[in-house]
């Protein structure tokens, strides 16, 4: 389930509570002059931890450029969400830098960050009597209930633009209410997009949705990345059956730490996401779309070993979480 990243609810986000303040020289901050504007995430040596001492994320250096589409997968419990937060800058990391749509904005003007980073979170609520239109022109001020002063006759058409984009052209004047889950999905994604944020946040975008809601939801997310090249989405998942045929890389997290990161083709292999989830793993690509599933005799000891993980890409040592990077392409 979703952490609770933001929208109009970000400053009061669930689950940070009990999470430090940054000590000094942990920063989230502007990239500077001369930095290259194609990297829209930038993180290094990167650690989160709670006020307990608990470690969240562990080291976490990683490059994410304009118009690349990031999946974020791993077992529950291993840092994905409280690294979307970081990405939605509703949370500090307590060692190490990470900067957001760097060279831009500083520290002292996070509101105005906040406002180019769309946000796809099932915790924001949508009011359920108002049409699908209105709830998407909500995202343009950014509020839960509209305020219409704030809407122009551009905003109401790039409203209805967004909801043919993401196949929801029919739901125009569809209370929220009347919508199923995949269909308020989709309007969820819409909303976000009325900023036109460059860097787009997705949190488990097809949890609990049926077949054809996740299909019609994947399609729409690879329409979007065909009709906008230069926007960047990162989408947490811990399934790979979830990830739209636009996906370019992957991160692949365990424990709050990094197992592989890469280009999707060399990271989503059966030995790198078999350490990842602790579990040997089949992993296939057809149609541009991936799947896995537990190799058949996963159960007999000793399984998770490298001679026994499935092997679809030249045996190396699988590591562990804290373990050395699966890929060179850990950036
Ligand atoms: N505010 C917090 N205080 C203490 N522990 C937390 C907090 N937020 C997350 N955690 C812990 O950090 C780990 C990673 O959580 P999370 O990022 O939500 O994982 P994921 O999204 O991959 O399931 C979990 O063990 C979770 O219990
Ligand atoms: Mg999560």
């Amino acid at each position: 389930m979703a952490a609770g990243m933001g929208g109009t609810s970000m400053a009061s986000a669930p689950g940070t509570a009990g999470v430090e303040s940054p000590p000094a020289g942990a920063t989230v901050e502007l990239a500077g002059p001369g930095a290259d504007d194609r990297v829209v995430v930038r993180a290094e040596a990167m650690r989160v931890w709670t006020a307990e001492g608990t470690m969240i994320l562990r080291d976490l250096s990683w490059t994410v450029r304009a118009g690349e589409h990031w999946a974020l997968l791993g077992p529950n419990g291993s840092g994905k969400s409280t690294l979307l937060s970081l990405l939605a800058t509703v949370r500090h990391p307590s060692a190490g830098t990470i900067s957001v749509l760097g060279g831009a904005l500083g520290r002292a003007n996070l509101w105005r960050l906040r406002e180019r980073i769309g946000i796809v979170d099932p915790a924001v609520r949508m009011p359920p009597e108002l049409p699908a239109i209105v709830l998407v022109l909500t995202g343009a001020s950014n509020t839960v209930q509209p305020l219409w002063p704030r809407y122009g006759p551009a905003d109401w058409e790039r409203a209805g633009h967004l909801l043919g984009l993401l196949g929801c052209a029919g739901l125009r004047d569809r209370t929220i209410a009347s919508c199923s889950q995949g269909e308020r999905q989709r309007v969820r994604i819409a909303r976000a997009l009325m900023a036109e944020p460059p860097l787009l946040l997705l949190d488990e975008p097809a949890n609990a949705l049926d077949l054809p809601a996740r299909e019609a939801l994947l399609a729409a997310l690879a329409d979007l990345a065909a009709s906008r090249p230069d926007l960047t989405t990162v989408l947490v998942s811990h399934h790979l059956e979830e990830l739209p045929t636009s996906t370019t890389h992957a991160l692949l997290l365990r424990e709050g730490a990094s197992v592989a990161s890469g280009p999707a083709g060399e990271v989503l292999t059966g030995e790198r996401v078999s350490a990842c989830f602790g579990l040997p793993v089949r992993v296939e690509r057809r149609d541009g779309r991936w799947s896995a599933y537990a190799a058949p005799d996963w159960r007999r000891p000793g399984s998770l070993s490298p001679s026994s993980v499935p092997n679809d890409t030249p045996s190396s040592p699988v590591p562990g979480p804290g373990g050395p990077p699966a890929t060179g392409t850990t950036r």
